[in-house]
């Protein structure tokens, strides 16, 4: 290995200093970024992002540590703790101008701005991959190191993995096709291609110091309790205009840097319609979405210090997964062992009768307990067999 691999490590204790001062010390982020805190700022209700500038370190806005009656299980204020000792993202600046950073950094790039270099509107037809002009970063945060927003960290450890949706053992690249083609709504890179060598350069850097089989906590987004009802597109509709709408756009349509067809991407990425991700999604699911939305939404959110209450989160979400959106061809094939089907995918086949509406707006307590009772007797058939 030819690359120092303590280049200096950025360690940003979330829990004690305030946004922007996190914002300041781990975001490697372009220009676009001032610019959307400017808009933020601007925006008359917009205020949420200064309000969670403003609460003290820990503390949730006022209501979001009420339990709510419909929540189904002990719902709290932040999510679990953060991992001893703070989140540290490796420093991609650090690494010096060679091969090895110069690919690190390429990626760091096409996280951030991968409507420029593979979205449906650059110029090089050969190079549009993605079908949206949504960026990496539209969902992994703050280009992939924000904890619970979706992180790169600790992330190339973790594969090769048995994937259920595949119903196959999956490398690193066949996940980033898996976001190329839905997420991203695209066709999947080439192994080879300098795209993909770069993405999984990336989160290989990301992922330093963090041991192949240990977990790493903040990944992902956190565990949220579940409500008892469905959740409500129509009380989410609510929530959407005054959380959501001055940046998204009143219809989730987002708002474009410049105009369609420049390349240029969103400075406020849309939640619905032509130009985002697909139904097959990570996205498209209403646990991972509602968990993502609570711990990150509106923009700068932390998750210890979330701005929705929970059933804030679910109705907002399930207004979010009402919107239309493309739909990915083939989705009837994912899953091929049907009980190993996430119960908030909301597209058929299922394992249970439930109905699709349920699989998308939950509740998800009475799927998981059929699919158990299915599995069951599945194995005390295979036992009288013999
Ligand atoms: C619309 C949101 C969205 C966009 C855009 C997106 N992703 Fe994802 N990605 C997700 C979600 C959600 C998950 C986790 C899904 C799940 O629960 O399995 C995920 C998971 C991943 C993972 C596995 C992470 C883990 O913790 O196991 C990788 C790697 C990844 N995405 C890479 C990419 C790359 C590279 C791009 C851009 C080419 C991209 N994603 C664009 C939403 C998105
Ligand atoms: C202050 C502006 C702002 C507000 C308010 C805001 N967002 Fe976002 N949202 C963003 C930005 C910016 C991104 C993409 C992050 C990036 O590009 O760095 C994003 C990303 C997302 C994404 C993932 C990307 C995608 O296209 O699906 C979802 C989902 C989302 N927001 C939902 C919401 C919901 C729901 C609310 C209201 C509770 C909300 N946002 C409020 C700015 C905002």
């Amino acid at each position: 290995m030819d690359y120092p691999l303590i280049g200096g490590y950025v360690a940003t204790f979330l829990v004690a200093i305030g946004y922007f001062a996190y914002n300041d010390s781990a975001r490697q982020v372009p220009a676009t970024v001032p610019q959307k805190q400017a808009a933020a700022a601007s925006a008359a209700t917009a205020m949420s992002v200064r309000t969670v500038a403003a609460a003290p370190a820990g503390v949730a806005k006022d209501g979001a540590k009420e339990p709510a009656k419909d929540v189904a299980k002990a719902p709290t204020g932040a999510a679990q703790p953060a991992e001893a000792g703070g989140w540290t993202v490796p420093d991609v600046d650090g690494l010096p101008d060679n091969a090895f950073g110069r690919m690190v950094r390429r990626g760091r790039e096409l996280t951030q701005r991968t409507f420029a270099h593979l979205g449906p509107e650059v110029e090089d037809p050969a190079m549009r991959f993605a079908g949206n002009n949504l960026a990496c970063q539209s969902c992994h945060l703050d280009a992939g190191t924000k904890e619970f927003g979706l992180p790169f960290v600790g992330v190339f450890g973790d594969f090769p993995q048995y994937r259920g949706r595949e119903g196959r053992v999956a490398t690193i690249e066949d996940r980033v096709n898996g976001c190329m083609t839905r997420s991203m709504d695209g066709k999947p890179l080439p192994w080879d291609s300098e795209p993909m060598v770069a993405f999984v350069t990336y989160i290989k850097f990301l992922s330093s110091n963090r041991p192949v089989g240990k977990p790493t906590p903040g990944r992902g987004t956190p565990k949220m309790a579940e409500l008892s009802r469905p959740a409500s597109p129509e009380k989410g509709a609510i929530v959407f205009q005054e959380h959501c709408a001055s940046c998204h756009g009143p219809e989730g349509r987002g708002k474009r840097v410049g105009v369609a067809g420049d390349g240029k991407g969103y400075e406020f990425p849309p939640l619905g319609g032509t130009d985002t991700f697909n139904n097959g999604a990570g996205m498209a699911r209403l646990i991972t979405a509602a968990s993502f939305v609570r711990a990150n939404m509106p923009f700068g959110t932390s998750h210890d210090a979330p701005v929705l209450t929970v059933e804030e989160a679910w109705d907002v979400t399930a207004y979010v997964e009402s919107l239309d959106r493309p739909q990915r061809e083939g989705i009837e094939t994912d899953y091929p062992n049907r009980t190993e089907k996430p119960v908030d995918a909301a597209y058929g086949p299922f394992p249970d009768t439930l109905p699709a509406a349920q699989h998308k707006y939950g509740p998800f307590q009475p799927i998981r307990d059929e699919i158990k009772k299915l599995k069951n007797k599945a194995a005390d058939a295979a036992k009288t067999a013999h």
